[in-house]
């Protein structure tokens, strides 16, 4: 949701500045802009509608400037319109900004600036940022870069809500100032050459050097130098962080979108997330948590905290926790949990699952925890996010940028993690299970069945062909084959818009039947051997009433009727998920492609949903 870039350096800020939009448009947005800082002059432009028609702006204006900062925004106040993209300039043209979050108190700001003299063009509440800045900023006597710093850490102090902000301002042409609270913002060190984004694959092919700035923390940024404050103004040291990231992971690789290729990364992702933690013979490792036998001893009850995808990760490994380490697990949608006051104490681990880290909803459930005396945990994608800097204990699926909003390759790293994650729990607590051994034999296996799975997608190629145009889809599952279908169901209306819901086979019954009529599709995963008779008696209800079915299954279905089988491979029966979840996002991805839409960019949705 929203993307910040920022350049200062000795090239031409613009084309770089459009480099950076274009690599974050994952996070979604729906209209673009830049200021250039030229001859102590703004030269802000900005337009409704993708990247690509704002660089056919800006590259027709012969744009020298070599610092700027530019931005996408996914519209929350005020409709999308060019007037109400960022940056925003303040009444005078004197400060430029762009701004990710949302600033509650705006109509109150607004009000008070309104009353002395200032003007608004927008109907965001970002337009106050810059003009407050600029209300202090002239009330200083003496106007240096120190009395900018003030007056944007004056600003930044009424403001209530989330914000992370590129500041420029006319009189110093050598500087950009950026400071962020609950809203992400990096600092790219280059030679000669720095940046600010929302997001570390912006400026990978610039960079492998970010600073992480923690709630506000200010930096003033030359092409030289990186300087760090608090709120006090005195400066800060900051360590830097090596991200070893490829540059070449977040581009496209041929592939003709990011989904379809993170969808082929999968037998390498899993690998990765494997990395040192597990092999045979030898306990789990987990350097980072170094959890003691009485720490999980005194464990009561865990909490599994996320939003979307990453929730529905949390529903297997709450399957396992309860199964393999007898401990009671609570799997919560993050904006839920952080309102309803859960129970917790000093005896409640509660683990947040957050491919970006960003999550506004996630991030503020880990403080509501952290703030009750539970112990936190945080399993993240993206080293130094924010979700990191707050939790007690962090782990990394290391599944390399995802970048299509629907998420892939990081969702079964997250399975496959909290998998590991739980022998290590069962193996730390002395539970001697035969079930683990198979399960340590079969994560190490799932890099080449996945890669198995891959190798040939004409089946579900060819039915997404034969389908697309239904109009609604209903997924069924029982136990963890509800886990894929939930998950399968989110995918195929994320990217196709095609109404689908998911259920439990069990429910069927108890209404959602009422809804099968002739050619309705349904679809049914079928993998957990103890009720494959009731999910199959349920699959022959839909197709007494005339429904079409697809069946994800690792068994062999003999003599059934239905529509179309998809085989995967068979692996320990908590991992199913992981292998069942890799058709069905082949199939929402071609029946995607088949309606002719954007695939990693659907309408609506944002990559990282850093507001409420
Ligand atoms: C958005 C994305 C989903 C993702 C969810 C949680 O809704 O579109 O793909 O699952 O956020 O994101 P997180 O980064 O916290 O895993």
């Amino acid at each position: 949701m929203c993307g910040i870039v920022g350049y200062i350096g000795n090239k031409k800020a613009e084309p770089i500045l459009i480099e950076g939009l274009t690599k974050l448009e994952y996070r979604g947005y729906d209209s673009a802009g830049l200021t250039i800082l030229e001859k102590e002059n703004f030269k802000t432009i900005k337009n409704k509608g993708r990247v690509k028609q704002l660089s056919e702006i800006t590259s027709q204006e012969n744009l020298v400037g070599t610092i700027g900062i530019a931005h996408t925004r996914w519209a929350t106040h005020g409709k999308p319109s060019s007037t109400n993209s960022h940056p925003h300039n303040d009444s005078s043209n004197t400060f430029s900004i762009v701004h990710n979050g949302i600033i509650e108190n705006y109509q109150e700001l607004r009000k008070f600036l309104g009353e002395n003299g200032y003007q608004f063009l927008s109907e965001t509440d970002t337009e106050v940022i810059p003009n407050l800045i600029h209300y202090y900023f002239s009330k200083e006597n003496e106007h240096s870069e120190n009395t900018f710093l003030k007056a944007v850490n004056i600003a930044t102090k009424d403001l209530k809500g989330s914000f992370a902000i590129g500041v420029l301002c006319t009189h110093f042409p050598d500087i950009m100032i950026a400071v962020r609270k609950d809203s992400p913002l990096v600092i790219g060190k280059g030679d000669g050459e720095n940046f600010i984004s929302s997001d570390i694959p912006a400026y990978l092919s610039f960079t492998h050097q970010f600073y992480f700035l923690k709630d506000n923390e200010f930096a003033v940024i030359s092409k030289d130098s990186i300087d760090f404050y608090d709120t006090q103004l005195t400066k800060i040291n900051k360590e830097i962080s090596q991200i070893d990231w490829d540059a070449t992971s977040a581009e496209k690789n041929g592939y003709e979108d990011f989904m379809l290729k993170e969808i082929y990364e999968q037998p390498n992702s899993i690998r990765e997330t494997i990395g040192n933690h597990l092999s045979l013979n030898t306990p789990c490792q987990f350097d980072e948590l170094n959890f003691s036998k009485e720490f999980l001893s005194q464990i009561h009850k865990i909490y599994i905290v996320a939003c979307g995808t990453a929730m529905y990760a949390g529903l297997t490994a709450k399957t396992m926790l309860e199964n393999i380490c007898e401990i009671n697990t609570e799997v919560d949608v993050a904006s839920e949990f952080r309102y309803r006051n859960p129970l917790i104490n000093k005896n409640t681990l509660c683990i947040f699952i957050t491919q970006s880290g960003e999550t506004a909803d996630t991030i503020a459930a880990l403080k509501l925890a952290k703030s009750k005396g539970a112990t936190t945990l945080a399993v993240s994608n993206v080293e130094g996010s924010s979700i990191t800097r707050e939790a007690d204990f962090v782990t990394y699926t290391h599944a390399g940028p995802e970048i299509a909003v629907a998420s892939t390759k990081a969702y079964t790293s997250q399975i496959t993690l909290l998998g590991i994650l739980v022998i290590y729990f069962a193996e730390t607590l002395g539970k001697n299970t035969k079930i683990l051994e198979d399960m340590k034999k079969s994560i190490l296996e799932l890099p080449a069945k996945t890669e198995q799975l891959l190798s040939d997608i004409t089946e579900i190629k060819n039915f997404a062909h034969e389908v697309y145009q239904v109009k609604d889809v209903f997924f069924l599952g029982r136990g963890l084959d509800y886990n894929s279908s939930v998950e399968g169901s989110l995918k195929l209306k994320e990217i196709s818009y095609i109404h689908s819901e998911a259920f439990y086979s069990g429910e069927l019954k108890h209404g959602p039947i009422a809804l099968i009529e002739k050619d309705t599709l349904v679809v049914s995963v079928l993998t957990v051997q103890d009720l494959m008779d009731k999910s199959i008696s349920n699959i022959q209800e839909v197709i007494t009433r005339g429904a079409k079915t697809l069946i994800i299954t690792d068994k062999i279905l003999e003599n059934s009727n239905f529509t179309k089988i998809i085989k995967v491979p068979e692996t320990n029966q908590f991992l199913t998920p992981i292998l069942s979840i890799i058709p069905l996002q082949l199939f929402a991805y071609y029946i995607s492609k088949e309606k002719g839409l954007d695939v990693d960019k659907p309408r609506n949705l944002a990559k990282s949903v850093t507001v409420e």
